[in-house]
This record gives C-alpha cells, structure tokens and sequence, in this order.
C-alpha cells in the first residue's frame, strides 16, 4: 500500500478528487496518510479532517528563517514515512534537500499544458488569465514529477481542455478542474501505486 502524503494551500478540490477516487476504487493500492498545509487557514484540511485523515500545518510564519521552516517542514514529512508526495496546489517552493531525498517521489498538479504558462510567477488564476490574455484556443493541465526547477521535471500525465468564446479566467480555470484535474491527478497516483509509471 503506498503511502501518500498531500501538501495543500488552499481550498483542496484536487484532494478532494484524490480523496473520492480512493473512495470508489479509481485510486488502488494506496492512503492518504496525511494532509499539510503551509497555512492554518486552508479548506483543505477541513476536507481531510472530514475525511478522519491527520490534517497539520507548517507555516513559514512560524519560524524565523526559511531555512528553519524547510527543516521543520522536512522533518514533519520525513515523520510520516511517506513513499508518494502529492502538490495539489502546494504554493511554496519545495526545499531543495527535500527534492534529493525525494527524487521521483513528487508530483505536481499545474493548471496548464507544460511548457505553456508555467515556471515562476505561474500559479493558480494567473496561468487561466495568462492564456486567456494569449488567445491560446486550447489549455489543459499537466501532472509531473517534481524536480530542482519550476514545473521543468518529467512530465506523467497532460489532459488538454477547449477555450471557449466569453471565458473569464475563474470560468475556464473550473473548466480545467472539471475536465483534466480532477481526472489526471488521481490517475497519476493510480499508475505510480500501481507500479505502471516509475
Ligand atoms: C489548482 O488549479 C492547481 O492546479 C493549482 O492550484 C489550484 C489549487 O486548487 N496549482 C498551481 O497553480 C501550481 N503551480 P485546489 O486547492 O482546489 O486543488
């Protein structure tokens, strides 16, 4: 049974896609061991407790200087002995000792067709109003694995979304949630926990 560990910031729709898909079978051969959030107030850990799952926070906040927080926030993933690390909409940048240790055991969920609109500066409603602004006709969302760049690593899973006529940034972001995240993530986790992407 892999372990899995998600890290969240905000209102957790993608755990909750993972949550579901454990539920009904579409996920095998793996738990949620545990949610972390880098800020107290982020749904998703109402969504894991709900769920009877271990819901904590590590907030940079708390801790003098980001190299205590990376330490601290290690040292709490490292406790869980988690073999599958999940960003489901994880905004802090993961700490470089952490992607050596866990090299080819993160995945990132980013709301685009990588290499479009991603790298710095690219996350959340930016990348929806990124390619709204460049008229692109067709978006999508990527899930790859995590590694010493931004949203550079191997790529796992693209689900490709249409543009429609008319579309605000939070409309086609819903759209892309709806018809490529929701799906992509939790069969990503499906094809590593059953060993059929390495
Ligand atoms: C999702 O759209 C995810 O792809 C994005 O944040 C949102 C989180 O929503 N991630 C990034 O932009 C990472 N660069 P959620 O909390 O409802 O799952």
């Amino acid at each position: 049974m892999l372990r899995v560990g998600v890290m969240v910031s905000g209102g957790g729709t993608n755990l909750q896609a993972i949550l579901d898909a454990i539920d009904v079978g579409a996920i095998t051969n793996a738990q949620v061991c545990v949610v972390i959030a880098n800020n107290p107030g982020a749904y998703a850990l109402e969504r894991a407790r709900k769920h009877g799952i271990e819901a904590v926070c590590v907030s940079p906040r708390d801790y003098e200087s980001r190299d205590a927080f990376n330490q601290a926030f290690l040292e709490k993933v490292d406790s869980y002995e988690l073999d599958l690390i999940v960003l489901a909409g994880f905004l802090v940048k993961i700490p470089e000792a952490m992607i050596g240790k866990y090299a080819r055991r993160i995945i990132n969920i980013h709301p685009s067709l990588i290499p479009s609109f991603c790298g710095v500066g690219y996350y959340g409603l930016k990348v929806h109003e990124a390619a709204l602004e460049r008229g692109v006709k067709v978006t999508g969302a990527t899930v790859h694995f995590v590694d010493e760049g931004m949203d550079t690593g191997p790529i796992i899973l693209q689900k490709a979304v249409e543009v429609r006529e008319g579309d605000t940034p939070e409309v086609l972001q819903r759209r892309v949630m709806e018809q490529a995240e929701w799906i992509i993530l939790p069969k990503a986790i499906d094809l590593i926990a059953n060993g059929k992407v390495k």
